[in-house]
């Protein structure tokens, strides 16, 4: 065990070891295996939680030898490591990468993948469990289900604690008809329970507290609804542009890339009822309960729920950056949203009435993602001049990132000789307690696959009830092409038409952030 391991993991491989695992990385060469997948298991090996018989093999379409891989894995480490490679650690698990190259629709490379797995399990001397990462576009995610399937890739182990699985990387789908028809052919090669949906904020630390937060704390509850919540605000902003994910990017846009997935968790676990249980299952049937009581949005230009912009030429931390239609493999003509809002009501006996407000962007004023549960103002005329009396509403924030934590504003009276009140806030940071350097989300996420705890991944159904949501205001969206969309300049909080979007309620966006 590494020296520098964390509190957080204390105790952990005992009671959650994973078994001995190949896992098979579907784009390899990719982003985000680079940024995120190869550090995460580099992490997870740092604290002793691989298994002992552990494997990559990583699959693209470019030949790669095994070398030239395992010295790519070496670099990612070194580049995006939360910690710094360990010389007495790498080279074990070095020698256990691979690469196997291979269409994503070739069954024939499908079937020398087997080979070469079933090779490492003889080798092994034991049974392993197959691991399949889809992290590739989504345009291949179909012919990857299917030749898992057709290869016998998918039933490997069937009916053993050893079953394959399979985790999925988003966007799930485009709609909800693209969602119903992946769902299906994944139901066709897996059982639910072999299957992980990711979604990576739900392998966050504040997300996770989230639950701890309402339900292991009986201060919350009794407020937690439409009698003393005002609304809530759920912020989700990027200072980054698109980059080099343009030909991706513009095809998904910020509604998909962000709002149906990541932003509708953070609603889902703000709003649901308790569940019955820390199982899997009892939490999923809370968050798809919650999301069925969300009423279908309002798409009228004047008077609808939703608003949506792209970003203008503008200034980033003091840099001129472009816009986006000036970016990298974006249609000069392109309609994609970067930035959208939308205001959500959930009909249900604790929110009736009660405005959720989300936005995310691209190109904001800073990166930041927060959950604000903005109380209701005090009854009486008490603190009304507004000469003496700076005033404001009771907020509770929780920071997702970046400056993880927890802030409670409330009014304070300013120390001095006549009565005068200024706002101030109550600050819980997790590094402060805890230390810096927690676990990433993929890390928590990936070991919660190998070891078959599907709690924080998305269900088929689930999904669905959210693509349920968004596609109407989606299909609308692509009519309208140009028409109705706005625009911001970079580095700014978005469109006036956000603003607008919340004044009808009489309320206005806080400035996000601690
Ligand atoms: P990339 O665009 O980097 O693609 C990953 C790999 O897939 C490429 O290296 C390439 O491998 C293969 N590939 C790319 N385009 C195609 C294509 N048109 N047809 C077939 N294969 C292709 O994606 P990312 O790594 O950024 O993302 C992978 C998945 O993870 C996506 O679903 C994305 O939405 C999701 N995701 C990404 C995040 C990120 O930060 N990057 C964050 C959260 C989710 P080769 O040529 O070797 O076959
Ligand atoms: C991904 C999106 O799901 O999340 C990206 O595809 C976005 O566009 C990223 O940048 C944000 O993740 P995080 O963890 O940096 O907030």
């Amino acid at each position: 065990m590494s020296e520098d391991r964390h509190p957080f993991l204390q105790g952990l491989s005992k009671h959650r070891g994973a078994p001995p695992t190949i896992i098979v990385i579907f784009g390899a060469s990719g982003d985000l295996t680079a940024r995120k997948l190869i550090p995460a298991l580099y992490n997870l090996g740092l604290d002793n939680l691989l298994p002992g018989d552990f494997h990559l093999i990583g699959y693209g379409r470019k030949p790669i030898p095994d070398e030239e891989f395992q010295a790519d894995a070496e670099k990612d480490v070194n580049e995006f490591s939360r910690r710094p490679l360990n010389p007495d650690i790498w080279p074990q698990l070095k020698a256990n990468i691979h690469y196997h190259a291979g269409g994503y629709d070739d069954p024939k490379a499908f079937a020398e993948l087997r080979e070469k797995c079933l090779d490492i399990e003889k080798k092994a001397g034991r049974d392993l469990q197959f691991v399949f990462y889809i992290s590739t576009p989504p345009s291949v995610f179909k012919p990857i289900l299917e030749n898992l399937g057709s290869s016998g890739l998918a039933a490997h182990g069937k009916g053993t604690p050893l079953a394959s699985k399979m985790i999925i990387e988003k966007p799930f789908g485009r709609d909800l008809a693209t969602a119903q028809e992946l769902n299906q052919i994944i139901a066709n090669q897996f059982d639910e329970h072999q299957v992980f949906r990711i979604d990576h904020y739900l392998g966050k630390e504040t997300v996770q507290d989230l639950m701890v937060l309402r339900f292991a704390n009986t201060i919350f509850e009794p407020i937690w609804n439409r009698r003393y919540v005002d609304c809530v605000q759920i912020t989700v902003a990027e200072d980054l542009g698109v980059g080099t994910r343009g030909g991706y990017y513009d095809t998904s846009g910020a509604t998909r890339d962000m709002l149906q997935n990541h932003t509708m968790q953070l609603l889902a676990l703000t709003a649901m009822e308790a569940p019955v249980s820390l199982g899997a299952e009892d939490i999923r049937d809370e968050k798809v309960k919650l999301l069925k009581s969300i009423q279908p949005l309002r798409l009228d230009p004047k008077d609808g729920d939703a608003v949506r912009a792209q970003y203008a030429e503008g200034l980033i931390g003091g840099e001129k950056v472009p816009g986006y239609l000036q970016e990298k493999d974006i249609p000069a003509t392109s309609s994609t949203e970067t930035f959208a809002a939308l205001r959500m009501s959930i009909n249900n006996w604790r929110w009736q009435g009660v405005p959720f407000y989300l936005r995310s962007g691209k190109r904001l004023a800073r990166r930041v993602s927060e959950i604000a549960i903005q109380f209701k103002q005090p009854p009486g005329g008490l603190f009304t001049d507004p000469s003496r009396f700076d005033m404001a509403a009771n907020t509770l924030v929780i920071q997702i990132q970046p400056d993880e934590g927890t802030t409670f504003l409330l009014n304070s009276k300013i120390p001095g000789l006549e009565t005068r009140t200024q706002p101030v806030k109550m600050h819980f940071r997790y590094a402060t307690t805890f230390g810096s350097n927690t676990p990433e989300a993929y890390e928590r996420l990936i070991l919660d696959a190998m070891v078959g705890d599907s709690t924080l991944f998305i269900r088929g159904d689930e999904t669905e009830t959210s693509w349920k949501l968004y596609t109407p205001l989606l299909e609308y969206w692509e009519e309208c092409g140009r028409k109705g969309l706005d625009s911001y300049a970079c580095g700014s909080w978005g469109p006036l038409s956000a603003d607008r979007l919340l004044w009808e309620s009489n309320h206005e966006w806080r400035r996000a952030g601690p």
